[in-house]
C-alpha cells in the first residue's frame, strides 16, 4: 500500500476512529488535513499527539452541518495542495431519544451532521479528487446502519443512508475514476462510545459476538486504509463490517 505523499481529508480526524484513521495515514507518509467542528482545546491535543508528523498536518475547523463552513474548508484545501487523493467522511454524532421524546432540534442535528455532512463533503470534493490518479472515498457508518435500536432512531436512518449513499455515489464516480466504500464499525473503544456503560453490558456486549472482543480504533483503521489503498482498486459501492463477526 503506497501512501506516501498522498492527500488525505479526515473529518472528525481530532478523536476516536477519526484520530486513528489520520495517524495511520501520517505514519504511511499521506499528508493529512484534519477536520473538526468544534472542540479546539482537543483538536490542539490531537496535533500535538500527532507531533512527529506536525510538517504533514493541516487542522481546518468547519461545522459539517453547515454549508458555509464546508465550502471553505474545501477552499482551503484547494488552496493549499489543489487536489485531494483520499476523503474520509469519518464526522458523527448521536442523540439518544425515544421516538415519542424526540425534538425535531436534535433529529435534524444527527441528519444534518451524519448523513447530509457526508454529502456536502463528497459533492466539494469531487473537483479535487478528480485530479488524483487512485481517489477513494470511504464513508464511516456503522453496524446500526443495518439493524435496529431502541433510543436512536435518527442515528440509525443517518447510517443506513450513508450505506446506500455510498452505493449511489459509486455509480456516478466510478467513471471519473473515484471509488467509494462503507466501513460499518462495530461498538468501537472510543472516548465517547462507553460513556454510561456498566461493566455487566460491557462484558454482556463482548460475549454477543463470535470473536468476544470489542474493537479497536486500529480494527477500523486497518479496514478504511486497505479501501483507500490501490489494492483495493477493484473494490467499489461496498459496506465492510468490521464488528467483531457481529451477525446480526
Ligand atoms: N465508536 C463507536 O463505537 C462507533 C461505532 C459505529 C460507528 N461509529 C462512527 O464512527 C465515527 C467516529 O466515531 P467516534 O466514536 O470516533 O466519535 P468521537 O470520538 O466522538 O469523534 C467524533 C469526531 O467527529 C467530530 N465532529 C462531531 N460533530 C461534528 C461536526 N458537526 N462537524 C465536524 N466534525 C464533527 C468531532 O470533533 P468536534 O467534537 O470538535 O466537533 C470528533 O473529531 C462516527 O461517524 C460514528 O457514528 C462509531
Amino acid at each position: 500500500m503506497d501512501f506516501k505523499d498522498k492527500i488525505a481529508l479526515v473529518t472528525g480526524g481530532t478523536s476516536g476512529i477519526g484520530k486513528k484513521i489520520a495517524e495511520e495515514l501520517l505514519k504511511q507518509g499521506s499528508k493529512v488535513i484534519i477536520n473538526y467542528g468544534h472542540d479546539d482545546i482537543q483538536a490542539q491535543k490531537t496535533k500535538q499527539e500527532l507531533d512527529n508528523y506536525k510538517n504533514n498536518i493541516v487542522l481546518i475547523k468547519a461545522d459539517l452541518s453547515n454549508l458555509e463552513e464546508v465550502k471553505l474548508m474545501f477552499e482551503e484545501v484547494k488552496n493549499k495542495y489543489g487536489k485531494l487523493d483520499y476523503l474520509v467522511n469519518n464526522a458523527g454524532t448521536n442523540v439518544d431519544s425515544y421516538i415519542e421524546n424526540f425534538n425535531i432540534e436534535d433529529w435534524n442535528k444527527v441528519l444534518n451532521v451524519n448523513l447530509t455532512g457526508k454529502f456536502l463533503c463528497t459533492k466539494y470534493a469531487i473537483p479535487l479528487l478528480k485530479k488524483s490518479k487512485s481517489a477513494a472515498i470511504v464513508n464511516i457508518a456503522s453496524r446500526l446502519g443495518t439493524r435496529p435500536c431502541k433510543e436512536a432512531s435518527a442515528y440509525c436512518v443517518a447510517e443506513s443512508g450513508i450505506i446506500n449513499f455510498t452505493k449511489c455515489s459509486a455509480l456516478e464516480l466510478s467513471e471519473q475514476g473515484i471509488r467509494v466504500n462503507t466501513v460499518s464499525p462495530g461498538l468501537t473503544i472510543t472516548p465517547l462510545s462507553l460513556n454510561g456503560w456498566t461493566e455487566k453490558e460491557i462484558e454482556e456486549t463482548k460475549n454477543s459476538n463470535p470473536l468476544k472482543r470489542l474493537g479497536e480504533t486500529i480494527d477500523i483503521a486497518n479496514a478504511v486504509l486497505f479501501l483507500l489503498s490501490d489494492d483495493a482498486s477493484y473494490i467499489t459501492g461496498q459496506n465492510i463490517n468490521v464488528n467483531r463477526g457481529g451477525l446480526l
